[in-house]
């Protein structure tokens, strides 16, 4: 296993000054930034980069922006490094230059791989009491007031030849498959032992190939929540939050991004290792997640949004009707 993870990714957009103000209320920290170029990093060191469409040698995108451009994979050590480039070097768009290695996919997404930048890093996370099992003593479950995203987790494109796609990033790139909805969707990640997925592609009935989501994992279900209520305040859109993935057992919150698609905190997925069967599934709403609010919670009555708002200091102060 060469590939770590997502390392960076670079997304092409219009209007910078909303994406700025975005990706900022999505709790990342603006590293650098120019007229043309905003570069975000999460905790981890992991680089989310807003670059203006017309920016010169943007790498083309699989469809018009907002859009991603490009992503970064993170390698393990120099000899992976090499050990890909040699895997690489008959692709189309292959380069080598400056610690980076690249090509382009079968979507037509810019691939690159580099030594991993990110950092090791120790975080507070919320500990679970279960009935076999009390891990929080004398200790009140945390709350947040906004996310502070670790880091990009894994990224979902729509690709019109899953086959190509998935065999490029396992035969190439050493990915493996955890689930699959048969000639639909592959769910791939970066080697035998790791969380669920690092990758999905999706091949939707009408063709087309692009961006769906962009996943940062968050330390527990409480920042889950924490970050899209704050999201809502802020007056940003929830497509379908928050949720739960029958398939890697994942939490969620989609946003709705000005740097294309959607943008999703995630937390608790499934950790996987060579003993893993990849199961078969059937696309459908209820596969796709078991349960779901549909456009999110309000972030001040910090109930469903278009809920009636809580009145009373109690529940039960409300009259019986
Ligand atoms: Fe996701």
């Amino acid at each position: 296993m060469n590939v770590l993870g997502i390392d960076e990714i670079t997304l092409g957009a219009g209007d910078l000054p909303t994406c700025r103000r975005f990706f900022l209320d999505w709790g990342l920290n603006l590293a650098e930034e120019s007229p043309t170029r905003l570069v975000f990093e999460s905790l981890n060191g992991c680089r989310v980069i807003v670059a203006h469409s017309d920016t010169p040698g943007l790498p083309a995108g699989m469809e018009p922006d907002p859009t991603l451009r490009e992503v970064v994979w993170g390698v393990d050590s120099e000899d992976g490094l090499q050990h890909l480039a040699r895997k690489l070097r008959a692709q189309p768009g292959f380069f080598e230059k400056d610690g980076r290695i690249g090509c382009t996919d079968p979507n037509g997404l810019a691939v690159r791989l580099q030594r991993s930048r990110k950092r090791e890093i120790a975080l507070d996370c919320a500990r679970t009491n279960t009935w076999g099992e009390r891990s929080r003593i004398d200790q009140a479950s945390p709350a947040y007031d906004r996310a502070t995203p670790i880091e990009v987790g894994h990224v979902v494109l729509f690709t019109t030849d899953l086959e190509a796609c998935s065999r490029f990033y396992q035969d190439l790139l050493g990915f493996v498959v955890s689930d699959r909805y048969p000639g639909r969707g592959h769910f791939l990640r970066c080697g035998p032992r790791g969380g669920h997925h690092d990758l999905f592609l999706l091949q939707p009935p009408e063709p087309r190939r692009g961006l769906n989501h962009v996943a940062f994992a968050v330390r527990d279900v409480h920042e889950v929540f924490g970050g899209g209520m704050h999201m809502s305040r802020q007056g940003w859109t929830t497509e379908l939050g928050p949720g739960r993935h029958p398939i890697s057992s994942a939490i969620f919150w989609y946003v709705v991004s000005p740097a294309g698609a959607l943008v999703e905190y995630y937390t608790d997925e499934d950790e996987l290792t060579e003993a893993w069967q990849p199961r078969e599934f059937t696309p459908g709403p209820t596969v796709f997640a078991e349960w779901a609010i549909k456009g999110g919670i309000d972030g001040h009555t910090r109930r469903q949004v278009n809920a009636e708002p809580p009145s009373g200091r109690f529940m039960t102060d409300k009259p019986k009707p």
